[in-house]
């Protein structure tokens, strides 16, 4: 053979090879199983998500492509041009706490030895920032205010640097909208995936940076286009990688997916299999050691059910943060539920309440009957708090409460998805229909019995105590078995992250607001059972806690089942329309159990556990007539007299209307007991 065919040979073994060493590429499509390399505190969510910071205070965390990007083009000596792709998340509590940012860099070695963090990111130290001899190129993410040496300025930036912490040029996060031809804001660290693309002309030296919201293409023009001659600044060997950091302030970093191309543009990610950041718990309280345990606690009761009950106490030994990450409560998709409600159609609004909108809807991915509950804040740091909360409540499971199945952020609103109940809530069919449904006796005090343990539950029998504070007769909802449950637990927060944190709002409903309340501002398990109190009296008469009759004035129920005790004739409270069907003892009883429970003085009230004995039968309940007769008449105090007045021309919505008034209040998740 002569020497043509078998340099043709040659040529044909090492063309591949020599087109292969041009174009240097890869993909991270979330990273199970990668062989990226991490330093400091960053690791590998088990959901795939590299977690380069978490809310530690002075932590560093670092990750690189493990093999070198053969940066500069052979035969020019220039770098190439290059293009990278990736998709992060920033997760913090608010926006005054979060810090410090993270960077995509390009550096001579896979790590920063001696950097500091804060606003060196991991990156440098004052003694080495800004220096030539660095090679490092950055491209910032920046969370926090006020940069070294005024450099930055409001946080929320982009920003190109060389060998240091000093940006060439920075931009506001913000990404342009083709449809509208707008440029739109992007909130760095509010937990949602943010997609970023760092392109370099090798040609013009020329690097541009492009942001978009994780649902929003690459906008056709760059945030960020400006002359940078990567040649003189980078070295031979190269890594890519991201650096993150936190100071005293602190916040997670997330890369959940990344890709790089040399000559051309980097691949497209999964963006549907990618990993998200998962919701974070607060662990600025004090009580963080205990929340933490809290959530160990819950996702081994999940593993529990899985039969693994070893598991479960490994956990607790090492306390796995990470581990509740489960998913749990479920985070839906905008998209699903908005197809669920038909686009949040009128005609499948089921209720209005005092904290939004509430939708029946039919999840397109199972099927199942939800109730969706949109709760818009003009707020946005309300939300942001509240969704924080959202974990514990979500966690919280019981037959005679409404469970919270998941949730869903979109811009403004909050949207909370919750069991569907089919029957209907308890005021309506008490007396808001006209409906022919009459409830007995037996549906009623069974009703009463199952909210009563749904209460407990809350105060009692979970890991924290919480306090409802908006127990009421439209806030429990009846069951296909006729079950009542209670819904709308721990939304009375809400109210509370909106405001700042010294001065908070007595939230509850007028006719269920104990006395106490009003004056200190103080919820407690007892204001729970004070409108437990005023439910019971409602369900066995039949009748709203207040009417407002135009001459005659507020017309307090208590007041008057006070009056038909004293008068010797408790029976005459009782619904008309039960048609003399009931059990007297009970009846009796329960009429009793709501003066009880609804006095004036917190002190005289039972707990919820004492309640539940009195209701089983396990104890009776005391003669109290002598303490009820002093209780007299003018339980309306003043502030409801006074909402009374402003509203008296609206009798049926006085019951639904939530009060709120400016004052000091505690919170409702009380840690421990
Ligand atoms: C080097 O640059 C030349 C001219 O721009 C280009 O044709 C070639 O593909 C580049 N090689 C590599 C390995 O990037
Ligand atoms: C990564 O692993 C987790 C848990 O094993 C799994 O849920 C997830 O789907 C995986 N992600 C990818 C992209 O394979
Ligand atoms: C952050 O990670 C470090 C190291 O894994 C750990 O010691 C620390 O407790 C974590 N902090 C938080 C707030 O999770
Ligand atoms: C390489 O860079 C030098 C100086 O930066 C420039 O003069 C030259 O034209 C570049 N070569 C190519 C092929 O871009
Ligand atoms: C700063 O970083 C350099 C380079 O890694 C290192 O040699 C030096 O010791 C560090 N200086 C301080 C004060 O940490
Ligand atoms: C830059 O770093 C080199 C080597 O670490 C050092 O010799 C030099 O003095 C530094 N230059 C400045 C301006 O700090
Ligand atoms: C941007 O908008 C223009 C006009 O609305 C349209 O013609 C063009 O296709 C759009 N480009 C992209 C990339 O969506
Ligand atoms: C950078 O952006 C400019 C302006 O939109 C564009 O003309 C150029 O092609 C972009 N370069 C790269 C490498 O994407």
């Amino acid at each position: 053979m002569d020497n043509s065919y078998s340099l043709v040979i040659l040529a044909l073994i090492f063309c591949p090879i020599l087109v292969r060493a041009q174009s240097f590429d890869f993909a991270y499509n979330g990273f199970n199983n990668s062989n990226i390399i991490r330093d400091g505190i960053a690791i590998i969510n088990p959901n795939g998500a590299l977690k380069l910071t978490n809310r530690s205070q002075n932590v560093i965390g670092h990750a690189f492509h493990p093999n070198p990007v053969p940066i500069f083009n052979s035969s020019t000596k220039n770098v190439t041009s290059f293009s990278t792709y990736f998709v992060f998340a920033i997760v913090s509590l608010e926006k005054t706490s979060g810090g410090f940012g993270f960077a995509f860099t390009l550096s001579p070695s896979p790590g920063f030895p001696g950097a500091k963090g804060a606003h060196f990111l991991g990156v440098v130290n004052s003694s080495n920032d800004g220096n030539d001899t660095n090679h490092i190129f950055m491209v910032e993410f920046d969370t926090v205010d006020g940069h070294d040496e005024g450099v930055d300025t409001g946080g929320n930036q982009i920003g190109i640097n060389r060998n240091g912490m000093r940006h060439i040029t920075s931009e506001s996060a913000d990404y342009y909208n083709n449809a509208t031809s707008e440029t739109k804001p992007v909130d760095l660290q509010n937990r949602e995936s943010i997609q970023a693309w760092i392109d370099y002309d090798g040609m013009s030296k020329v690097v541009n940076v492009t942001i978009s919201p994780i649902k929003v293409p690459k906008p056709i023009i760059p945030l960020i286009s400006r002359d940078v001659d990567l040649s003189p600044v980078l070295k031979e060997t190269t890594y890519a990688g991201f650096s993150a950091a936190t100071g005293d302030k602190a916040s997670s970093h997330y890369i959940l997916g990344w890709s790089f191309r040399l000559n051309g543009a980097a691949d497209p990610l999964d963006l549907e299999k990618l990993p998200v950041a998962p919701p974070e718990v607060v662990t600025s309280s004090k009580n963080s050691h205990l929340k933490r345990a809290l959530i160990g606690t819950f996702c081994s009761v999940v593993i529990l059910l899985l039969g693994a009950f070893y598991i479960y106490r490994r956990m607790r030994q090492h306390e796995v943060l990470e581990d509740w990450e489960l998913d749990c409560p479920h985070r839906f998709r905008f998209r699903d539920l908005y197809k669920a409600t038909k686009g949040f159609k009128e005609s499948e609004l089921i209720g209005v309440g005092g904290f939004g909108a509430v939708y029946k809807g039919v999840l397109p991915t199972n099927g199942a009957e939800v109730a969706v509950k949109k709760i818009s804040s003009n707020s946005l740091q309300g939300i942001r708090e509240f969704a924080a909360e959202i974990e514990s409540l979500g966690r919280l499971r019981h037959k005679h409460l409404i469970n919270l199945q998941g949730w869903c952020k979109n811009k403004n609103d909050l949207l909370l998805v919750y069991d569907f109940v089919p029957n209907g809530s308890l005021d309506s069919l008490l007396y808001r229909q006209k409906r022919d449904i009459v409830l007995t006796w037996e549906q009623r005090f069974n009703i009463i019995k199952g909210i009563a343990a749904g209460l407990l539950y809350l105060h009692e029998e979970w890991e924290q105590v919480v306090i409802h504070r908006d127990v009421k007769s439209s806030n429990v909802l009846i069951d296909g078995e006729m079950n009542g449950r209670l819904g709308d637990f721990g939304l009375a927060r809400l109210y509370d992250h909106g405001k700042n944190s010294h001065t908070t709002n007595v939230v509850g409903t007028i006719g269920y607001i104990a006395p106490e309340l009003t004056r200190t501002g103080k919820a407690s398990t007892s204001t729970d059972v004070y409108a437990y109190g005023v439910l019971l009296l409602e369900v066995a008469s039949g009748r709203p806690p207040i009417v407002y009759e135009p001459g005659k004035g507020a017309l307090v129920l208590a007041d008057w089942v006070i009056e038909c005790l004293q008068l010797g004739n408790i029976l005459d409270a009782v619904d008309q329309r039960l048609n003399s069907v009931y059990v007297d003892k009970e009846v009796q009883m329960i009429l009793r159990l709501g003066l009880v429970c609804s006095h004036p003085r917190p002190e005289a009230r039972p707990t919820m556990r004492q309640v539940m004995k009195y209701l089983n039968g396990d104890e009776s309940l005391p003669v109290f007539e002598q303490q009820l007769s002093c209780i007299g008449s003018g339980r309306v105090d003043e502030i409801t007299a006074k909402f009374l007045e402003v509203f008296s021309t609206d009798t049926i919505n006085i019951s639904h209307r939530s009060l709120s008034v400016g004052q000091t209040s505690s919170s409702s998740l009380h840690s421990g007991r």
